[in-house]
């Protein structure tokens, strides 16, 4: 297989390797970046567990290759906080109960990100929508739908 040697920036760093044309980016950022914070959940696009925003939309990872990704800003659940201080998307995760497990949270955190910085006031209807992708097997989506709600109000993402 043909190796790329791609650059790109990973929560604000600079990062360069060479990778195997059909490596995707899911892999790379688990194994050869060592952010576990990504999920590797269903690996065909159904789950949304891998979510990672590239250039600030939210996308799969389980689904890119990596070489796609040359020269963009991928953010993972690990670059949203600063430092020891959680973003506020996430800290409203916690403070409403929206997780259980933790196994879909960083891609619904990642796409609530997403979706507030689309639209800073979406209603009940567009939370669903736009979240609709992200699948949860324990929390119902009432404490996520809440979340969103909370941060939308208090206007932070
Ligand atoms: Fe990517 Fe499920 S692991 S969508
Ligand atoms: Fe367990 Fe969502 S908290 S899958």
């Amino acid at each position: 297989m043909d190796k790329h040697e791609i650059e790109f920036t990973l929560n604000g760093k600079k990062r360069r390797l060479t990778i195997a044309a059909n490596e995707l980016l899911l892999n790379v950022i688990r194994d050869d970046m060592a952010l576990t914070g990504t999920k590797y959940g269903c690996g065909i696009g159904e789950c949304a567990a891998c979510t990672v925003l590239v250039e600030g939309q939210a996308m799969l990872a389980c689904m890119l290759l990596a070489v796609s990704v040359n020269g963009k800003n991928i953010t993972t659940v690990e670059g949203l906080s600063k430092g020891n201080e959680l973003a506020p998307i996430q800290q409203a995760f916690i403070d409403k109960g929206a997780i259980q497990c933790g196994f879909c949270t960083p891609g619904m955190v990642l796409t609530s990100h997403a979706l507030l910085t689309e639209n800073p006031s979406p209603t009940e209807d567009d939370i669903r929508d736009y979240l609709r992708g992200n699948h949860c097997r324990c929390t119902g989506y009432k404490a996520i739908v809440q979340a969103v709600q909370s941060c939308a109000k208090a206007n932070k993402q």
